[in-house]
């Protein structure tokens, strides 16, 4: 198979990212599909590679959605499910923290997810700018999976989100935060293999353009997660 992603950015700034993973037959049509995505750039790049292993899913982790009257409310809900997915109380504030203040050292957004050591709540990346990459996932049936969710209410961007969730928890991530870097997009998750991928509204206020992603690991594991995540190829069923 081959993994194809596309990556735009204006003046410098990320504004578009994604992937897939098809065969060589699919490779003209994902082309034009990637290229058509971006809204305004001023720069694209394509990487095509050739994937000599991809490992299959059986099933996305099951979807459930809460929405609240408040980010302070949902705040506290989305810490409740990181305690019952198995996250110390002190560290899963601290993670809700982290990407509230946003979690660049320098300010602002990182490129990538924070590893939060699960026990103590020490980071673990190496770059604390940049962050570890979930890539190299794809749909078996991407169109199924859209239809699935958009005649749940859920959007075109939980497709996506749910299947870097779902390799995340794959790879040895015990539990994710997510909220988006998009200032109208106020809905996040947080997802374990014990409670699924739990949609929260409204993990931040409009117009705040902060966000990220925590990955809680265990610090005994990171080589191998982060060898998972960025490296193997998985394809999920549904
Ligand atoms: N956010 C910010 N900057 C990003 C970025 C992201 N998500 N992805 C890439 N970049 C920029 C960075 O500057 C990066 O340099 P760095 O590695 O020092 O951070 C540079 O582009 C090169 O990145 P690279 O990792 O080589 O890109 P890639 O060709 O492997 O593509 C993407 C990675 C764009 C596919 C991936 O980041 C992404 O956005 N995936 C989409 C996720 C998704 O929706 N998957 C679901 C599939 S069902
Ligand atoms: P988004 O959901 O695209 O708004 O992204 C929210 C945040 O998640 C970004 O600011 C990054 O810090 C992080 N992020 C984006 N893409 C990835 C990825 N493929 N793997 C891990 N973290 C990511």
């Amino acid at each position: 198979m081959l993994s194809v992603r596309m990556r735009a950015s204006l003046s410098g700034r990320h504004v578009s990212g994604a992937e897939r993973l098809v065969g060589e037959e699919e490779l003209t049509g994902t082309l034009c599909e990637l290229l058509r995505r971006p809204g305004k750039h001023d720069f694209l790049k394509i990487t095509v590679e050739r994937v000599e292993e991809v490992h299959t899913l059986g099933k996305p982790l099951p979807v459930s959605s809460y929405e609240f009257g408040s980010v302070e409310e949902a705040r506290k809900f989305a810490r409740t499910m990181l305690v019952k997915s198995g996250v110390p109380e002190e560290v899963a504030r601290l993670g809700i923290e982290l990407l509230s203040s946003g979690a660049n050292p320098e300010g602002g957004n990182m490129r990538g997810a924070v590893l939060l050591d699960t026990e103590r709540g020490d980071r673990l990346e190496p770059d604390q700018r940049r962050g570890i990459r979930t890539v190299r996932v794809d749909w078996k049936d991407r169109s199924a999976v859209r239809r699935e969710l958009l005649s749940r209410g859920f959007t075109e961007r939980t497709l996506d989100a749910l299947a870097i969730a779902t390799k995340n928890i794959n790879c040895g991530v015990v539990a994710e935060l997510c909220w988006s870097d998009d200032p109208d997009y106020v809905t996040g998750y947080v997802a374990s293999g014990k409670l699924g991928y739990i949609r929260i509204t409204p993990l931040k206020e409009e117009g705040d353009p902060l966000g990220g992603r925590i990955y809680f690991i265990r610090r005994e594991k990171v080589r191998e997660v982060v060898e998972c995540l960025e490296g193997k190829a998985f394809l999920i069923g549904c």
